[in-house]
C-alpha cells in the first residue's frame, strides 16, 4: 500500500493553517518543511512546540533542511513528529542523532538530494530503515521532478529491498505511477494537492494512478 503525504511548506502561521485546512480532510499523515535559511536559501515559519499545538490530533513528520540537524531532530520528536528526516548533507553525526533520540533510528529517516551520489549514504543502510530520496533541490515547491532521482530509487531498492524509500519533491498525477513503478513506497506531494482548486480530488487522482500501476504488475 503506498502511503501519500501532503507537504506544507510555509512561511507564517496563517499560511500554515490555510494550507493544514485545505489537507486536512484527506486524513494523511502530513508532511512539514522546516527551513532554516542555511541549508537552503528559503526559510519556514515551523516553531516545533507550536506546531505541536497546532496539529494535535493529526499526525505528522518533520523533514529537516537545515544544518546540524543533531541539535533539532530530537526536539521534533519530542514534539510529536511521527518520523523525523534529515540531510546527509547537512551533517556528518548521524548516529549522534541516533543516540540523541533514544529512538533507535526507527523514526528517523536520511534525506538526499538529486546531486548526491547514493554513495554518501550506502554505510548508513544497517542503521537507518528509511531513505527520502529528493525528486527536486530542496528549498521550494512547485519545482518539476528530476529523472535522476528514479534512479536513485532504484539503485538503494535494489541494494536493499526492506528500505522504505520515501520520495518528496515534484510529484502529481503524471509522475506518480513510474516513481511507484521505481521502487517508492511513500509519496510526498506539496502544491499538487495544496494549490489544487480540489485537494480532496487531487489526492484521490494520486491514489488511483499509483493503484492501477500497482494493479499492473
Ligand atoms: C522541497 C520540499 C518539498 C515540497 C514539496 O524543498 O521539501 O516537501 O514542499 O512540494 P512539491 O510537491 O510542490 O514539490
Ligand atoms: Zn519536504
Amino acid at each position: 500500500m503506498i502511503e501519500i503525504l501532503p507537504a506544507i511548506l510555509a512561511h507564517d502561521e496563517a499560511e500554515f493553517m490555510k494550507k493544514v485546512d485545505r489537507v486536512r480532510a484527506l486524513g494523511a499523515m502530513l508532511h512539514v518543511d522546516v527551513m532554516d535559511g542555511i541549508f537552503v536559501k528559503n526559510t519556514t515559519w515551523s516553531p516545533p512546540d507550536r506546531m505541536r499545538v497546532l496539529l494535535e490530533g493529526i499526525p505528522f513528520e518533520a523533514h529537516l533542511m537545515v544544518s546540524n540537524p543533531e541539535h533539532a531532530a530530537p526536539i521534533w520528536l519530542a514534539c510529536g513528529a511521527s518520523r523525523v528526516i534529515f540531510h546527509v548533507e547537512a551533517t556528518t553525526k548521524e548516529s549522534l542523532i541516533c543516540r540523541a533520540t533514544a529512538e533507535e533510528c526507527e523514526n528517523l529517516a536520511l534525506a538526499i538530494n538529486p546531486d548526491t551520489p547514493i554513495s554518501r549514504l550506502t554505510h548508513l543502510l544497517d542503521t537507518f530503515k528509511q531513505v527520502m530520496v529528493m525528486g527536486v533541490t530542496p528549498g521550494w515547491s512547485g519545482q518539476p521532478f528530476q529523472q535522476i532521482a528514479l534512479e536513485k530509487i532504484a539503485m538503494l531498492k535494489s541494494l536493499r529491498p526492506s528500505l522504505k524509500v520515501i520520495v518528496d519533491g515534484g510529484v502529481n498525477t503524471g509522475n506518480a505511477a513510474g516513481i511507484v513503478a521505481a521502487g517508492a513506497d511513500v509519496l510526498v506531494s506539496g502544491s499538487a494537492l495544496t494549490e489544487h482548486p480540489d485537494p480532496a480530488e487531487a489526492f484521490m487522482a494520486l491514489k488511483t494512478s499509483v493503484h492501477s500501476r500497482t494493479l499492473d504488475v
